[in-house]
């Protein structure tokens, strides 16, 4: 049973596969939280484990309570405000009377089958017998508040959905001015946190650090998880590694302002919270209604880094990416921005489709540029009707990419607005703006008002015309700036903490409308690069375009970095020009394909231009995809090297591999950033084969037999590849 009950003790035993989870209503009718961790076959013991304090009176004890059990200290599911508990809330109300506060007992609980789908929000979900829900009911009496605490056991994953719901059973308004999705406590204090952060072309770099005393903070007020963190976070014992040691991880199923926030209390203690960022939030619920905050992902791993992460690309995989594409390969595409940005015409396009499709390449996608009057970044968004003077008819342009031999896909970047649009000109009152402010443009943008309805509803209506209009198969979703101004005049003063919110639901009901409409659209999510990578995304985009950057060197650490959290099958990866626009770096076209297809496998270049030697080996590319690929979206990925995930940024090699569900197959990475000159060749031990199998190792002109057991305990030497810059793309096979 992955959800049990004990009536004894009130206690809630979750059980995954590997792993328990245990919390309990005291005689208080407080939940309290007593362990998350290895699996445990009987949790009942652990009740009389918890720690007993002093009555310290900087620690209060609600009146008439054991003086002995200060809410300050002990480990909470969800904690309340003004009530005795100093550290970070999960909950904070206001009532009529003007108090905030929050004090939640138990009510009650039900045990349901399966994993209920949130309304307007990203959602897991599981077929029969994949997992089961507890949903625990705490009720402010004082504010006649319930908050339902929804837990979801997936114990194939080991991963634990849990989500928060605040119900308003009064007869007045209740002001929410914090509801986190999940809270996970620990009677200790001496974690690395491990996380991802960067900025635009740079993002999700791991970073490791131990714990700060205080504590830390990752967050985003842009509107947008950003480029510079990322709303996912592990905890780990500082002797964690890649493959042996304790990693918690947590990933907040959210695309707008989040918190994620890790706390060292006073008395040892850490909370990892994570939620919508409450300081850009308030929500009044009227009486009856009811407000859900988003899910978080929970997992952990007494096997490392590398088993955390691989139990979220199974969840993820299984679980919230659309399985219309989790576990399929997707088609290979050619994206003319870097070959053309805004100067291209219909012949143009015709001619790079032609060349792709001569490589084996299986769709164009048209990117910024080809609508209302846009020729640079300075107009047009909004306006998401044909530039027939640049591209011709759209069903012309379509036919003749598909004519090619090619399927078609179009850029859109549908919350945005040009002030030198039509858009804008109609609706002025429809960007988002404050009052008696200037508004900031950012590149050379707006943003619309998404938490209106009428603005989603007409920029569907726009993006659903051309859809309709030609054989457009696929859809980039880009989102070029972060949110400025955010005021909403649709809404009363008072209401205005909830535009940041509706915004968000805005967005992803667009998503659900026009998924609706078209369900066998492949919409890849995108956001300058990876300024939205979230799960929440990946809920309706089953790939989000990882980086601006795809210099293969400056893609190692963004790539590694997140797949921390992300399965490599969702990350946007092209073959791009060299020298690299970004870098102006040159590295040979070989080891910029084997980089691009540890994800999404793509090309971004003017395919008319590349030399004979390129097409030959853009051919090789293009037959180890078909051959290898579905490595990526079913098996499961290693980190080989560096050693310790954090040094990728610097790392003179890195490697990683994929094997296959039954271990049979096999394929390594290993890239070589740096030459050591005159050193031996470098070794890098495999990881997740099977001990007993003989395998056909092979790369470039090597060719040998080797045991499973052999690659991974004396490793795999790799010849040839001490070079600034190369690479080997290693196959295995029994
Ligand atoms: C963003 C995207 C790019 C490209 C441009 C177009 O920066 O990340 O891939 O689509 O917008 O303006």
């Amino acid at each position: 049973m992955p959800v049990s009950f004990d009536d004894r003790a009130k206690l809630f035993h979750l059980s995954t596969r590997n792993t328990s989870y245990v919390f309990y209503v005291d005689n208080s009718l407080r939940l309290f939280h007593l362990y998350y961790g290895a699996a445990l076959r009987d949790a009942f013991p652990l009740t009389g484990q918890q720690p007993d304090f002093w009555p310290a009176s900087f620690s209060p004890v609600v009146n008439g309570e054991e003086l002995s059990r200060s809410p300050d200290y002990r480990l909470q599911e969800l904690a309340g405000f003004n009530q005795g508990d100093f550290r970070p809330a999960g909950v904070v109300l206001q009532t009529a009377n003007g108090a905030v506060a929050a004090d939640l007992h138990y009510f009650g609980h039900r045990v349901i089958p399966g994993k209920p789908r949130l309304e307007g929000l990203p959602s897991a979900f599981a077929a029969e017998g994949e997992a089961e829900t507890v949903e625990i009911t705490l009720r402010d009496k004082a504010a006649a508040v319930e908050v339902i605490l929804a837990y979801t056991v997936f114990p194939a994953c080991d991963v634990i959905v849990r989500s928060a719901r605040a119900v308003n059973t009064g007869s007045a308004p209740v002001v929410l001015e914090r509801l986190l999705s999940a809270q996970l406590d620990f009677d200790e204090a001496d974690f690395d946190v491990v996380h991802l952060q960067g900025s635009w072309a740079r993002e999700r770099h791991p970073v490791r650090n131990r714990q700060i005393p205080g504590g830390q903070q990752l967050r985003s007020v842009r509107g947008a998880t950003g480029h510079h963190q990322n709303p996912a976070v592990a905890l780990c014992r500082p002797d964690t590694s890649e493959e042996a040691g304790d990693a918690w991880g947590l990933v907040l199923a959210y695309s707008g302002d989040y918190l994620v926030d890790v706390d060292t209390g006073q008395y040892g203690t850490t909370r990892v919270s994570a939620g919508i960022n409450p300081e850009t939030f308030s929500w009044t619920i009227e009486p009856g209604a009811a407000f859900t905050a988003p899910e978080v992902y929970l997992t952990f791993s007494a096997c490392g880094l590398g088993r955390m992460s691989r139990n979220f690309h199974r969840f993820l995989r299984s679980h919230v990416i659309s399985p219309r594409w989790a576990f399929k390969q997707r088609p290979i595409l050619i994206n003319n921005w870097e070959a053309t940005y805004f100067d291209f015409n219909a012949q143009k396009i015709i001619d790079i489709a032609r060349s792709g499709a001569e490589l084996g390449i299986e769709m164009l996608v048209l990117d910024d540029g080809w609508f209302g009057k846009r020729d640079d970044d300075r107009s047009s968004l909004g306006d998401w009707v044909a530039y027939s003077r640049k591209i011709g008819d759209i069903g012309d342009l379509v036919r003749g990419v598909n004519h090619a031999g090619m399927k078609f896909g179009l850029w859109f970047e549908p919350e945005m607005v040009s002030p030198d649009s039509d858009l804008c000109r109609a609706h002025p009152d429809w960007v988002l703006q404050i009052p008696g402010r200037g508004r900031c443009l950012g590149r050379n943008q707006y943003v619309l008002d998404f938490s209106r309805d009428e603005v989603v509803d007409h920029v569907f209506k726009m993006i659903a015309k051309i859809l309709h209009s030609a054989d457009i198969v696929y859809m980039k979703w880009d989102f070029n700036r972060n949110l400025t101004e955010v005021f909403s005049p649709s809404l009363l003063p008072a209401r205005q903490g909830k535009v940041r919110h509706r915004f968000v639901l805005g967005v992803y009901r667009l998503y659900r409308m026009l998924l609706a409409e078209f369900p066998d659209l492949l919409i890849e999510g995108c956001s300058g690069g990876g300024g939205r990578f979230d799960a929440g995304i990946l809920a309706y985009s089953p790939q989000i375009w990882c980086s601006d950057d795809t210099d293969a060197m400056e893609r190692l650490a963004i790539q590694t970095g997140t797949s921390l959290f992300y399965p490599p099958s969702s990350m946007g990866a092209h073959v791009s020009v060299c020298p690299n626009h970004m870098t102006g770096r040159t590295v040979p076209f070989a080891t910029r394909g084997y980089v691009a297809l540890a994800g999404t496998f793509g090309y971004e270049l003017d395919l008319t231009k590349m030399s004979p030697e390129d097409r030959a080996t853009a051919k090789e590319q293009i037959a180890l995809y078909h051959r290898w690929h579905d490595l990526v979206e079913c098996g499961d990925y290693y980190r080989l090297l560096p050693e310790r995930l954090e040094d990728v940024e610097k790392a003179r090699l890195v490697a990683w591999s994929f094997v296959a569900p039954d271990r049979r197959r096999a394929t390594v990475t290993f890239v070589c950033r740096s030459q050591l000159v005159h050193a031996p060749d470098p070794k890098v031990f495999l990881r997740g084969l099977d001990p007993e199998r003989l395998y056909k190792v092979n790369y470039g002109k090597f060719a040998y037999e080797l045991v499973g057991g052999l690659l991974m305990s004396a490793g795999l030497r790799v010849r040839d590849c001490n070079r600034d810059g190369a690479a080997a793309f290693i196959t295995l096979e029994s």
